[in-house]
């Protein structure tokens, strides 16, 4: 049996079952994928417990097709080399250019074979720019481009604001309420919930409001806070507009209230 610990959970639908594993003190989060009708599994962002993730996937059948990684940063991928020792026969299916080489290397558009269903792959960047995303039946596992009611972090390296929202126009606008979106690290939501109460994707969607919410210091200036969002951590992030015009998205420690 696998060592699950509190955080772990399972979700069925009629036709997946989604165990989620809590992988570390960020609260990383890695699945176990299982196709019910012909069992077929896909491990999603082994970043960490990669033994209890193998474990899991051999509680559940063992038959892994794919391992998936939504983006290259380690605490989703580090594990990438154990899962495929594990299971020789699977495929690796993420971006191109980290630590593992994928079969499949994914940039958003490409469509998997997986069992009964098929996985799209659309590419939400703006956490990071290789950022993609599986949709298997009406579960899609986005990575770090969403965190429930908030947003991954936008101040790394090729990481743009203004690409989490395009994307938000672009792919989540028109989606169904009722699709489950699971965030990189914290709990799940839905496109509903987060469009109704999401306050980046209300100004990516509606436009910036018409006065700050704050003021705040950030890298030795003074720079108004367009809307804060709760943080699966406790914590809270900002969303800045800085003087040059750009907009970022920043954890709460990165700013000094005044
Ligand atoms: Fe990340």
């Amino acid at each position: 049996m696998s060592r699950a610990r509190l955080g772990d959970d399972i979700l069925e639908t009629h036709a997946l079952r989604v165990w989620r594993f809590v992988l570390n003190d960020l609260l990383t989060n890695g699945f176990v994928v299982q196709e019910r009708d012909v069992e077929a599994l896909a491990v999603i962002d082994p970043g960490d417990r990669a033994e209890d993730l193998i474990d899991a996937a051999r509680s559940w059948g063992g038959d892994v097709r794919w391992i998936l990684v939504t983006h290259l940063h380690g605490d989703h991928c580090a594990k990438v080399e154990e899962l495929t020792r594990a299971f020789p026969g699977a495929e690796i299916a993420g971006p191109a250019g980290g630590p593992f080489r994928p079969d499949r290397p994914a940039s958003g558009g490409e469509c998997l074979d997986f069992g009964a269903p098929t996985i799209p792959v659309p590419a939400p960047p703006g956490h990071s720019p290789e950022s993609v995303s599986f949709e298997i039946e009406d579960q899609l596992f986005v990575g770090d481009f969403l965190f429930r009611l908030g947003c991954g972090r936008t101040d790394g390296p090729g990481a743009s604001t203004e690409a989490v929202f395009e994307t938000v126009r672009q792919v989540f606008s028109s989606m169904p309420d009722d699709v489950v979106l699971w965030c990189g690290h914290g709990p799940p939501s839905t496109v509903g919930e987060e469009r109704a109460g999401n306050p980046f994707w209300r100004i990516a969607l509606e436009g910036e409001p018409e006065e700050a919410v704050a003021e705040v210091g950030y890298r030795g200036a003074t720079v108004p806070v367009l809307a804060w969002a709760d943080d699966y951590d406790g914590g809270r992030k900002a969303l800045l507009a800085l003087a040059d015009g750009s907009r970022v998205i920043v954890p709460g420690s990165q700013v000094e209230r005044r």
